[in-house]
């Protein structure tokens, strides 16, 4: 239990910290959040959110899972989407994946992860999409990281076709972002995904008017 008794040793210095610094701190915080970003991220204990990004608490909107998907009936990423973007308005929508992803990596093997099939294989679902292209690289490391980065790209592709996305662009110019964290290095890269080109390809078939 050790560990955990840390925790709450820890806490307690980060109050008195952060009181020491501002003593209206957590008053504030309490009176609500305004964050301008969803960040959409992996499960992955090594890859936070406001860390890497040198944010801090209420200035990002954060939702994981293993390798940051977000699976077209998922509730849990569709409300997640849906309270960020029409309650508390953000501006930007980042689907960050990072390379060294164990889900990624699951979804390129074999084995039978009984509960976890299902999940894994909205992953397979982009392998299969980027079938040619992944299987012309012979090297299987850079075929890992390309498939991190598709799954990205096709995640931001999932945030662009629901009609919540379609209309805050239409309204006020949000705009959604493909990023990959990279544990080796802790850089962070823009995949410069081409989003109104993504959009206006999605619309003709994804449109909800
Ligand atoms: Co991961």
């Amino acid at each position: 239990m050790n560990h955990l008794n840390d925790i709450f040793k820890n806490n307690r210095r980060w109050v008195a910290d952060k009181l020491k610094k501002d003593n209206q701190y957590f008053s504030k915080l309490a009176e609500g959040q305004r964050p301008r970003i969803l960040y959409i991220g992996c499960s992955d204990s090594r890859v936070s959110a406001e860390e890497l990004m040198g944010l801090a608490p209420g200035e990002v909107f954060v939702h994981r899972n293993i390798a940051n998907m977000v699976p077209n009936t998922d509730l849990s990423a569709m409300s997640v989407i849906k309270y960020a973007v029409n309650i508390l308005k953000v501006q930007d929508v980042v689907v960050c994946g990072h390379y060294h992803c164990g889900g990624v990596k699951a979804a390129m093997e074999h084995a039978d992860l009984g509960l976890l099939n299902p999940w894994l294989r909205n992953i397979r679902d982009v392998y299969r999409i980027h079938q040619q292209k992944l299987n012309k690289i012979g090297d299987e490391e850079k075929r890992f990281r390309k498939l991190v980065e598709y799954n990205v790209r096709e995640q931001c592709i999932n945030v662009i076709k629901t009609a919540v996305i379609q209309r805050a662009w239409k309204e006020r110019g949000v705009r959604v972002h493909g990023w990959v964290f990279d544990i080796g290095t802790g850089k962070l890269k823009d995949l410069k995904i081409d989003f109104e080109g993504i959009l206006s390809h999605i619309m003709e078939v994804y449109r909800i008017d």
